[in-house]
């Protein structure tokens, strides 16, 4: 499978993968950014080469590498960048980007009640780069600058920006240390100090968002992340309307899963949603190693716009022409998963999208069902978020509608310090 372009899901602008800095749609403005680009590849199968990284093994079947090699610059300088990069993260995190780990869990199985031919299968993502699978979407588009870079097509170093309370500020923070890159963070007031700590030791710029008058319903720190990039600064994201780029890396999950998992057939994903680039790149990924395999993305009670979304969008042809009626902002979103409060489902449009393709459908659980998640998740032995187990809870909400014997993959994330 090769990456030829970039094409956008709401008005079909189309751009060439050799174009420099492809982050938003260029129809995207302040008063529409309702625009999403995806990536159009041709229909070979994934061919994933023998080697310990991932982002090596991939090579051309990532976006970011498809551009640098149409401009000219070898598989050699490309798998030589990504080493470079690996090594200054193992020695910030001491993590770097091999293959997570992927198992049978007997004692979440047992727990669920599945039969020795089925079970609960976690991807363990603890164990990444920054303790989330975010690093892995923020990976690629750091690729995409220093070959811009490299290239001349960045000639100076714009500050990379974010907003996030969670992970995805960790994993971007560690990411820029590594590169020696400056990182604006925009975070919620309520962010605890105990974070902040985190993200100044690794030489973060912090700002706290407060709400203004004239702000619009949604999120602030996201409102002064748009401020910092209209003013030139590099959307450094996991939101794909924000900055595609996330997306090509964060395939890479669903390809290890696909590769890693040693039976036939994998009947279901469950996989939490925030801002949902994380259940759209998954599935993609897997999906292009393992056929259909049904999606189902977890939201909890107290915050589930991609349902309502979902709803509001049955029967409508291309999703993304209903953005602005069916993706609407969740007011008081509540939860102990506290990293998936995302007021709107970003990237609504591929987790939809991916849903339509292979037959699955949103999850809504209960605070109870969290609850359990996380306390199953740390019994059956790992370091898990309530946020990172809201899949789990997916899993036990649906559990009455599994066969003992199916063979169900969830991504347990966002390691606990
Ligand atoms: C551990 C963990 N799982 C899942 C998510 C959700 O990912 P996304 O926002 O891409 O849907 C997050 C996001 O913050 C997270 O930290
Ligand atoms: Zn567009």
């Amino acid at each position: 499978m090769n990456v030829t372009g970039w094409r956008c899901a709401t008005c079909s602008a189309e751009l060439a993968v050799s174009t420099p800095m492809p982050f938003r749609c260029p129809d995207a403005s302040a008063d529409n950014p309702r625009h999403v680009l995806q990536i159009v590849h041709d229909d070979a199968p994934v061919k994933l080469a023998d080697n310990d990284s991932i982002f090596v093994a991939a090579d051309l079947q990532l976006a970011w590498a498809a551009y640098a090699d149409a401009h000219g610059m070898s598989a050699g300088d490309r798998a030589a960048l990504i080493g470079e990069l690996n090594a200054a993260i193992e020695a910030i995190d001491g993590a770097t980007f091999v293959a997570t780990r992927f198992e049978r869990s007997a004692v979440l199985s047992d727990e669920l009640g599945m039969a020795a031919e089925g079970g609960v299968w976690v991807k363990d993502e603890t164990g990444g780069v920054g303790g989330s699978q975010k690093a892995r979407f923020l990976f690629s588009i750091l690729l995409h600058l220093r070959a811009a870079e490299r290239l001349g097509h960045l000639t100076e170093r714009p500050p990379l920006a974010i907003a996030s309370c969670g992970n995805a500020a960790l994993a971007a923070a560690t990411l820029a240390k590594a590169a020696d890159w400056p990182i604006d963070v925009y975070v919620p007031t309520w962010m605890s100090d105990g974070f902040g700590d985190r993200l100044d030791a690794l030489g973060a710029r912090v700002h706290r968002s407060e709400r203004r008058d004239h702000d619009p319903p949604g999120d602030p720190a996201m409102f002064r992340f748009r401020d910092a990039v209209a003013a030139g600064a590099v959307p450094f994201t996991v939101q794909g309307p924000e900055n595609a780029l996330c997306l090509d890396g964060g395939r890479t999950l669903g390809w290890e899963i696909g590769t890693q998992f040693p039976g036939e057939h994998i009947d279901r994903l469950f996989v939490q949603v925030g801002g949902g680039a994380f259940a759209t790149a998954a599935s993609q990924g897997l999906d292009a190693i393992h056929g259909a395999v049904p999606l189902y993305a977890v939201q909890a009670a107290g915050c589930a716009p991609l349902e309502r979304a979902w709803n509001q969008s049955a029967g409508v042809d291309q999703v993304a022409k209903v953005w602005a009626e069916a993706m609407t902002v969740w007011d008081d979103p509540a939860s102990l998963a506290d990293g998936i409060l995302d007021d709107e489902t970003y990237d609504w449009v591929g987790v939809v999208e991916a849903m339509r393709r292979n037959g699955g459908v949103p999850v809504v659980a209960s605070e109870a069902k969290i609850e359990e998640a996380h306390r199953l998740g740390r019994q059956a032995g790992y370091n898990v978020s309530p946020t990172g187990s809201a899949g789990l809870a997916g899993l036990l909400a649906m559990r009455d509608d599994i066969a003992a014997s199916e063979n169900v993959v969830v991504v347990l994330s966002g390691v606990t310090r």
